[in-house]
């Protein structure tokens, strides 16, 4: 059985190179370790064992209720964001119990009711461009997926608290947006509050106010239940546990926070990405707009299950990957795997920004081609960008859905490019990766025969 080898870079520069250039970082080791290395800048203080392999992703993943677990300590970063009650910050029984509060949310005949906002947040959005201007494109998709976030999470999207939240909500997603800022997630010594114009001073600031408004929410919302509100603050309310137990308002807010951060800002960048990649390539956009055209006005549901847009999206999330890496899962027990050998205790994390790059399973994978998606079926550990196991993305079916409605309506609607033909390259943002630049475009018009989509058949 082989062992894997100490890396030989500095604990200070591993850190410094994953907060700075965290893909150039990756593919540096995946090239010397193509199947496991270890990383001490990676794990949130933690050494890890970083893989892409999909066989050794599928071992962990599909074990992590018995030969691993998905420990919440390890993701003590996000913490200062989303509390210490937050799903992500809880493991065992119950996180289990967590998830099966939050989950139903996102599921079925649900999410369906929220297709039509989505289009519609997306058009008024994007209506507010002026003509010829040239505009930051993430700038909009981040304000389409904050709407579309805020109605699905609270059930409301307008009014003076909305605009409160929503105001805060930006900068302190913001604070984070650029590799060195970023740092201070990573560098718990710069965590000082050094008054109002220190970052993390600001933080801290922003982060008070945008509590007293959830707070104040939540209990509006207690004080006066509306059986009829089917978003996820309704449910959170309302949900008990088998001892008859609801949350408290701190597991409340945490939660809240957690899906208002989580949800928005990745389906942001993934939008952006999209619409980048659609442009730069005439010929990706020309066949979405085939079909689209082709298939007539359709329901949102069944817009969603056009096979080209969604390989589209497919392509996007592998080619520009937003998440990079699973959260982290502990070995109970020494495990083998692949020929290595590892002890208890041993942390991983599955890489996905590296496993859609293997040319293995995606040929050229610098090329953005949505027909291999069309061409050959891959398993949920060769595409996985929504992780995998217990801790697989609660939110996975709304973003897919949002992705490719917003797409489609953007697509259909609106005639745009790109500002210039500087490629984009992905940039650290918090702890995702997003486009450097933001993707400038330029808005030439608006489409003379705007398509609508049809008034959906359910509630
Ligand atoms: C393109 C958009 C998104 C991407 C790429 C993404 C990716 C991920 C990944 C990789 C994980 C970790 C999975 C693992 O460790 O196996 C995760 C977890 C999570 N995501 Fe997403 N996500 C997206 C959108 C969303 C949305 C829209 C929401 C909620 C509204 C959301 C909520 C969560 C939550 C709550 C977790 C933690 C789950 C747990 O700890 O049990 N995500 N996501």
């Amino acid at each position: 059985m082989k062992r894997i080898e100490e890396p030989k870079t500095p604990v200070f520069v591993q850190c410094l190179q994953w907060v700075f250039d965290p893909v150039g970082y990756l593919e540096k080791n995946h090239h010397g370790y193509p199947d496991f290395f270890k990383s001490q800048g990676v794990g949130f203080g933690n050494e890890v064992v970083l893989t892409s392999h999909p066989q050794a992703m599928q071992f962990i993943l599909s074990n992590d209720r018995k030969l691993f677990t998905a420990p919440g300590d390890t993701n003590c970063i996000l913490e200062p964001m989303i509390g210490a009650n937050s799903s992500i910050m809880l493991d065992g029984t119950n996180h289990k119990k967590r998830r099966q509060l939050v989950m139903p949310a996102f599921h079925g005949d649900r999410l369906r009711t929220y297709g039509e906002s989505i289009c519609q947040i997306a058009q008024e959005v994007m209506s507010q461009v002026p003509m010829g201007s040239t505009f930051t494109a993430r700038k909009m998709t981040q304000a389409i997926s904050l709407q579309v976030i805020f109605e699905v999470v609270f059930g409301l999207s307008t009014g003076d608290r909305a605009d409160a939240i929503r105001e805060l909500l930006i900068p302190m997603t913001d604070q984070f947006s650029s590799p060195l800022t970023s740092g201070l997630l990573f560098f718990q010594g710069f965590q000082k509050d050094w008054g109002a114009w220190s970052p993390w001073g600001r933080f801290l600031r922003l982060r008070n106010q945008l509590d007293e408004l959830l707070y104040a929410e939540i209990r509006d919302r207690r004080a006066k239940p509306d059986p009829d509100r089917t978003d996820m603050l309704s449910l959170l309310i309302e949900a008990r546990d088998e001892d008859g137990e609801s949350l408290s308002e701190q597991e409340l807010r945490d939660e809240l926070m957690t899906l208002l951060l989580a949800g928005h800002e990745t389906t942001a960048t993934a939008l952006a990405w999209g619409l980048y990649w659609i442009h730069r390539l005439p010929e990706v956009k020309a066949k979405l707009l085939d079909e689209l055209h082709r298939a007539g006005t359709l329901e949102p549901i069944a817009l969603a299950q056009l096979p080209y847009l969604t390989a589209v999206c497919q392509e996007t999330l592998r080619r520009s990957p937003v998440a990079m890496l699973t959260f982290p899962r502990k070995a109970q027990e020494p495990v083998e795997m692949m020929g290595y050998s590892f002890d208890a205790g041993t942390l991983f994390m599955g890489c996905m920004y590296l496993t859609h790059q293997r040319a293995d399973l995606y040929p050229n994978p610098q090329e953005f081609r949505p027909d291999r998606f069309l061409e050959r079926k891959y398993s949920p550990y060769e595409f996985i960008p929504f992780g995998n196991g217990v801790r697989r993305c609660m939110g996975e079916a709304l973003a897919l859905y949002e992705l490719k409605l917003a797409l489609a309506t953007i697509a259909l609607n609106y005639e745009l490019k790109l500002a210039d033909q500087q490629p984009e390259v992905p940039r650290r943002r918090g702890v995702t990766l997003a486009p450097a630049r933001g993707v400038r475009m330029v808005m030439q018009g608006v489409c003379s025969q705007p398509k609508a989509l049809a008034e959906p058949a359910y509630g």
